[in-house]
């Protein structure tokens, strides 16, 4: 009958869905400040869990220890329900996530052509290969570069144009998830608005789960579905986009969602200064 539960029904049976990434008490010192203090996060598989907070709250350092860029000082990280740690599991994990920073300028190595660029995770695995020049123009199509030539060098590319290289160079190794390092906020307010939905469309193309970094409050509510809010170095608050933007229980979370007038998006970075 719909609905009636079994009597013989072991709850144990049923198989909670394991997270795409389980982060246990992650904690980053440098020398004695600590930027990172027991920070907790788990994404789903093709989830948007974005992190706001003011400026040196500690969002880049999460993600960068996340991705392994950096070492934390305490914590673990597991991908798929397995630990990430040892030599094997790390290289294995280094494929199953991409990296997209903010600035597309500084994120290029200007001496490498675009192809070059977006090849450099297939050399690092070795997966180039023979097929390496087309899986890159596939790559290369996918973020809205057809017809581009792949042997151009960056100089001529746009800002716009250059942070779709790095999204296709992020996912190259066909990564589950990919940490979006305010992505959109180096670049001109038009160009914004198509990033985020090339973005969006990726997400739904490939079931990407997304870390996205972000101070711009729209954005938040374009993309996520959860976020949790990082107070120096600590989640003060973790809830859906729809509740922490509508009814922040946190006065910090309260006091950042103040401070955006929206205006214009440079006035709606999260923990500007508000307009006097
Ligand atoms: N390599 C480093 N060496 C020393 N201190 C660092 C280093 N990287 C970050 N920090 C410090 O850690 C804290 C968190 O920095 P982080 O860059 O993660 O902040 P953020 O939230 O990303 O800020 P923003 O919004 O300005 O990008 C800051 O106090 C910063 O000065
Ligand atoms: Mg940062």
């Amino acid at each position: 009958m719909n609905g009636a539960v079994p009597a013989a029904c072991d709850v144990r049976a049923v198989p909670t869905p394991v997270p795409l990434l389980e982060a246990t008490g992650i904690t980053k010192r440098f020398g004695r400040h600590t930027a990172l203090d027991a920070v907790d996060l788990r994404i789903e598989q093709g989830r948007t869990v974005s992190i706001v907070g003011e400026s040196g709250s500690g969002k880049s350092t999460l993600a960068r220890v996340l991705i392994g860029l950096e070492r934390a000082d305490a914590g673990t990280v597991h991908f798929q329900g397995e630990p990430v740690r040892g030599r094997r599991t790390r290289q294995r994990f280094r494929r199953s996530v991409g990296m997209v920073f903010q600035d597309p300028y500084e994120s290029i190595d200007p001496r490498l052509t675009i192809g070059e660029v977006v090849a450099e995770p297939l050399r690092a695995h070795g997966l180039y290969g023979d097929g390496g020049r087309e899986r890159v123009r596939d790559l290369l199509d996918s973020v809205g570069m057809e017809g581009v030539d792949q042997d151009a060098y960056p100089h001529r590319f746009s800002g716009g144009q250059r942070q779709r290289v790095c999204i296709a160079r992020a996912l190259a190794t066909d990564p589950g998830l990919v940490v979006c390092d305010e992505p959109t906020s180096a670049l001109d307010v038009s160009v914004q608005a198509q990033i985020l939905n090339l973005l969006l469309d990726l997400q739904r193309r490939r079931g990407l789960a997304y870390l996205f970094i972000t101070h711009d409050l729209d954005v938040v509510r374009r993309i996520s579905d959860e976020v949790s809010v990082l107070l120096r170095g600590t989640v003060v608050e973790h809830g859906s986009a729809e509740q922490i933007t509508r009814d922040p229980r946190h006065d910090y979370t309260r006091r950042l969602l103040d401070a955006v007038p929206a205006a214009s998006p440079r006035e709606r970075r999260i923990g500007a200064a508000p307009r006097p």
